[in-house]
This record gives structure tokens, C-alpha cells and sequence, in this order.
């Protein structure tokens, strides 16, 4: 069927929005082609496509933040010609971005009003009312948060549940989610989609952007499949199965994902990296774990379980971190930032655009810049073997971009990540924390992430891995923890890492 058409299986009101004939062009890439599009009132719609497929600049072409070269956006019946972010928020479109746009320095209360804060007279702005009505709508959405915490000091998830309450709050005609759950784990995840539902109900149309199936099939009635800058099909989730909808995707048919195979760790040497009695206050109270060269630790927990905490303060992050340190069986004196790093440990942290990577320079210099001497000749840079080291990379995680040279930011969401990835490949770092490496990459490029996590393990490094995706620690872990109260609460090996237990214990339910 046409994407013209209604979406199939959900009644369909009035279309909210449609776009006819878009195209658009960035140096280099022909990122839209001719898309046509449209939503109906009360239709939840998924848009799924690889990384670099065109999802986000349809977004941003719906939301006004950038202007088509070719085709045309009408919402509510109204053209959005060039008018824009502004007109296009007048017209009722909200939008969650992929990448967080929030003031770190200013309280939840006036994120959520942001440059819309409600007057009173002269006086200037009415705080009671702001506050009042920024409780009302976190509450709505399940947000335990202060409205008058700062955003800056509270964690990535909850900042991504603040993004979608500032959405929600404008009480929009279409709501367009560009991957809202990416930084969230399974609970609060499971809030975001029954607040989708719910909003839907409501009258709203919903466009919904995930990587992630099981998420769509919950939340979405069709899915938009786009592929290189083009709508491949709209399909009913209840009437397409999971390979046919991957396979639109693809534009090929795919294998199963080739279970990984078993490798036995030797657990009786001295282990690589140990940490005793790591204590960082309010979140961990003395964690221990021992982690062997080739071998995956999976970290289990609940969001705000101090996952990310561990790893930066492990990599040397957290001044305020109490904690004994060995690599290779001798005490780390003083762990800090660039003594972990020397003794060869890398870190990708989980806010990629905080502290992941430097946007306006190249995607090639973003990831060797993790360690020069690899691209050194005599002391000084070889642009010879950076360019080599940069090719090289782009292909092993099948990095999407023009050149070497175009700016990270001008890459897709996952196209960042995976060079963000490639960083630490270049690095050949000996212990690796990875903090949600797979976040916002398609399900192609997650499997490529967990084959390269294997092949470094099987190469001797020694890999700490968090998601948040509790499903993908069988997949690619010898080993898991679980974090409670601060502390390891349960370990699994192989063959007992199974989703059942990893859910069992983070829940804290005895299995
Ligand atoms: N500002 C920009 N300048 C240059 N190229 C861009 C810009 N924005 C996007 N592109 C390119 O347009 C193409 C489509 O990108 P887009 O962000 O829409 O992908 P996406 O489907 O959202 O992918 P992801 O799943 O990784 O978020 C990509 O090749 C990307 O590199
Ligand atoms: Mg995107």
C-alpha cells in the first residue's frame, strides 16, 4: 500500500500531516527522495529504517527545522512553507529530537516552559504557575522529579523523560518521538509507551521513531519502513512478522543472527582489572568484582542503579570515588583519568554528545584521536595512516558518511555511535568500559557491535559491558553482575546468563 493512505489496522481520523514530493539534499548524501507521507488523528506511527536512512531529517523537515529542497509539509490542512520551527509549532507539532536539547543550568520546571514561560502582568514570570502546571504533566508521564531540580544534575534517562514531558506539555496535534527511549531501561520504558498510548487515545497523532521492534510492536500500529532517503512500505505491525519487517529495512534478506560461540575464560590467573570496595555516595556502597583478560562482564541494574557511575569512577572520573584498584595484580596508587588510560584503559561514555565526541571535527579525527601514536611517524602525525586508520574503521563498523573529513555531527545518530566505537578499537585498549555502546544503532550494526566485542575479548582485552537492553547481555557476555543498593547483589555465567534470571534479579525478585 501507499503511505497515502490510511494506516492499516487503526481507525483513521482526519490526517494531521502530509508530506508530498520531499527531497533533500545535504553535501554528499541525498538524505530524502521524493518521500511521500501521511498520518492520521490517533494513529501511532513507527519509523524504522538503518542508520542513516533519512528518519530524523523527515523529522526535522515535519517540525520546520529545516526546509525541503523539493515537496511540500501541510499539518492540520495548513501549508508549513518556510515558516519554520515557529510556525510549525503554532500549526501543533512537538517534537523530541535524538539528540537532547535541554539547559543544563536551568531547573525542570522552566526546561519544560522554555522561551514559553507563562507571564504575570509586569511582574515577569509566573513561577506558581509554571511549577504547578510542569508537576501536573510529570505527573501525567510517571516523572519522579523535583520540578525545581536542576536538569544538569540529574541523569541522562530522566533527562530524556523531561524531553518528552516538554513535548507532551504543549498539548500537541502531532507528537514526533525520534528515539525516546534510547537512554531508558525497560521500566521507565514501559511508562513512555503507556503514555504514547494514552496521548494517542487522546486524538493526537504519534510518529515514533525506534530501533528497537519489540517497542514498536507494543506501541505503534504501522511502521513506515524508509530506506536511503526513500518510504519503502507502510505495514500493519500485527500483519508483518519481525525478519519481513527487518528485511524491508535491509533491502536484503537476513540470516538469524549467528549464536555466539562459547569461549572458556580462565578465571584462575590474575585478573586483568579488580576493584574493592568501590564507594560513591548516594549510589554505590563498596562494590567488588574481579575482570579477567577475555572475558565480557555484563552489569545489570535498574536505571539510577549506579551503572555509570562505576564505570567513570573505574576509568578515573569521580574524584569523590573511594575505591582500591589493581591492573594486573598491582595497586593502582593514584586512579585517575590519565593513569587508568595509560594502563590501558578506554571508556565510551553513555552521553555521547556530553562527553563522547568533538562534533565539528572530522569523523576521521574523531576516532583516532583516542591515540595518536598509532598514526604517528617520528613524533608527528602521518595525515598517511590517520587517513588509513580512518578508512579502516569506516569499513569495520560500516560507518555511514561521505568523507573522513565531514564533520561527526553532521552524521546520523547511530553513525555517530558507531564511530564513537571505532574510538576505542583504535585505541587497542586493553580494558574497555562500554557504556550503552549500542544505543540508537540498528539491529544490522548491533549484531557487528557484539561480534567486535567477542573478537577483542577472544584477542585478550578484558570488556565491562552496561545496557540498559537487558536482552543483549546473553548475547554477548561471559559473565553478568547485577547491581543492587549499591552493591553486587547476584553473578551469572554461562550457560545461567539468560534474560529470565538477568530480569529476576534486577527486579529483586529470588530466583
Ligand atoms: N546536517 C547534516 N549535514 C550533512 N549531512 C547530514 C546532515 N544531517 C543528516 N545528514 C546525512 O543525511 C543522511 C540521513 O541522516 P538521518 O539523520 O536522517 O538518518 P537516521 O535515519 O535518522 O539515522 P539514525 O538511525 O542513525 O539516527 C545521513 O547520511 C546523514 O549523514
Ligand atoms: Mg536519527
Amino acid at each position: 500500500m501507499t503511505s497515502a493512505e490510511p494506516a492499516p489496522g487503526r481507525p483513521a481520523g482526519p490526517p494531521v500531516a502530509t508530506a508530498t514530493g520531499l527531497c533533500k539534499q545535504y553535501p554528499g548524501v541525498r538524505a530524502l527522495d521524493s518521500v511521500e507521507f501521511t498520518i492520521h488523528s490517533g494513529e501511532v506511527r513507527a519509523l524504522l529504517g538503518r542508520n542513516g536512512a533519512g528518519k530524523s531529517t523527515l523529522i526535522r523537515l515535519l517540525s520546520g527545522v529545516e526546509t525541503p529542497d523539493a515537496g511540500e509539509v501541510v499539518i492540520g490542512g495548513e501549508p508549513l512553507g518556510d515558516g519554520g520551527v515557529r510556525r510549525a509549532a503554532e500549526l501543533g507539532v512537538a517534537t523530541v529530537y535524538q539528540e537532547l536539547s535541554l539547559v543544563p543550568e536551568m531547573t525542570v520546571a522552566e526546561n519544560l516552559f522554555l522561551n514559553e514561560w507563562p507571564r504575570r502582568g509586569a511582574a515577569g514570570i509566573d513561577y506558581p504557575r509554571m511549577r504547578r502546571e510542569a508537576a501536573e504533566v510529570l505527573g501525567e508521564l510517571e516523572v519522579p522529579v523535583d520540578p525545581g531540580a536542576l536538569v544538569g544534575t540529574l541523569p541522562l534517562a530522566e533527562q530524556q523523560l523531561i524531553e518528552i514531558a516538554r513535548a507532551v506539555r504543549r498539548r500537541p496535534r502531532l507528537l514526533i518521538l525520534d528515539e525516546p527511549t534510547s537512554a531508558l531501561a525497560a521500566e521507565e520504558t514501559h511508562t513512555v509507551l503507556s503514555a504514547v498510548r494514552r496521548i494517542a487515545d487522546s486524538g493526537v497523532a504519534v510518529i515514533y521513531v525506534s530501533h528497537r521492534l519489540d517497542e514498536i510492536r507494543q506501541v505503534a500500529g504501522s511502521v513506515t519502513v524508509v530506506r536511503d532517503g526513500q518510504v519503502i512500505d507502510t505495514v500493519d505491525v500485527r500483519d508483518a512478522t519481525t525478519p519481513q519487517i527487518v528485511a524491508l529495512m535491509l533491502g536484503t534478506t537476513v540470516q538469524e543472527a549467528a549464536a555466539l560461540e562459547p569461549r572458556t575464560v580462565d578465571r584462575t590467573r590474575t585478573p586483568l582489572l579488580s576493584v574493592r570496595g568501590l564507594k560513591l555516595p548516594p549510589k554505590l556502597h563498596g562494590v567488588d568484582f574481579d575482570l579477567y583478560a577475555g572475558e565480557v562482564l555484563g552489569i545489570g541494574g535498574l536505571l539510577g542503579s549506579g551503572r555509570s557511575e562505576l564505570l567513570r569512577a573505574i576509568a578515573g572520573f569521580e574524584p569523590r570515588a573511594e575505591r582500591v584498584i589493581e591492573v594486573d595484580g598491582a595497586r593502582v596508587a593514584r586512579p585517575t583519568a590519565a593513569a587508568m588510560k595509560k594502563l590501558g584503559l578506554g571508556m565510551t561514555p553513555e552521553d555521547r554528545k556530553g562527553a563522547g565526541i568533538v562534533p565539528m571535527l572530522g569523523v576521521g579525527e574523531n576516532m583516532v584521536m583516542s591515540w595518536f601514536g598509532g598514526v604517528s611517524r617520528r613524533g608527528s602525525i602521518s595525515p598517511a595512516l590517520a587517513e588509513r586508520a580512518g578508512r579502516d574503521l569506516v569499513e569495520r563498523l560500516s560507518v555511514k558518511t561521505p568523507r573522513l573529513s565531514t564533520p561527526i555531527v553532521n552524521l546520523s545518530g547511530g553513525n555517530q555511535q558507531k564511530a564513537v566505537i571505532g574510538r576505542w578499537l583504535h585505541a587497542r585498549s586493553r580494558i574497555l568500559l562500554l557504556d550503552e555502546p549500542t544505543r540508537g544503532v540498528d539491529v544490522e550494526a548491533k549484531q557487528q557491535i557484539y561480534r567486535l566485542v567477542r573478537e577483542l575479548a577472544g584477542n585478550g582485552a578484558a570488556v565491562v559491558f552496561v545496557s540498559g537492553e537487558l536482552e543483549e547481555l546473553p548475547l554477548v557476555c561471559d559473565r553478568v553482575v547485577t547491581l543492587q543498593q549499591g552493591r553486587i547483589h547476584r553473578e551469572f555465567t554461562a550457560p545461567d546468563i539468560t534474560l529470565d534470571n538477568i530480569m529476576a534479579a534486577t527486579m529483586a525478585v529470588e530466583v
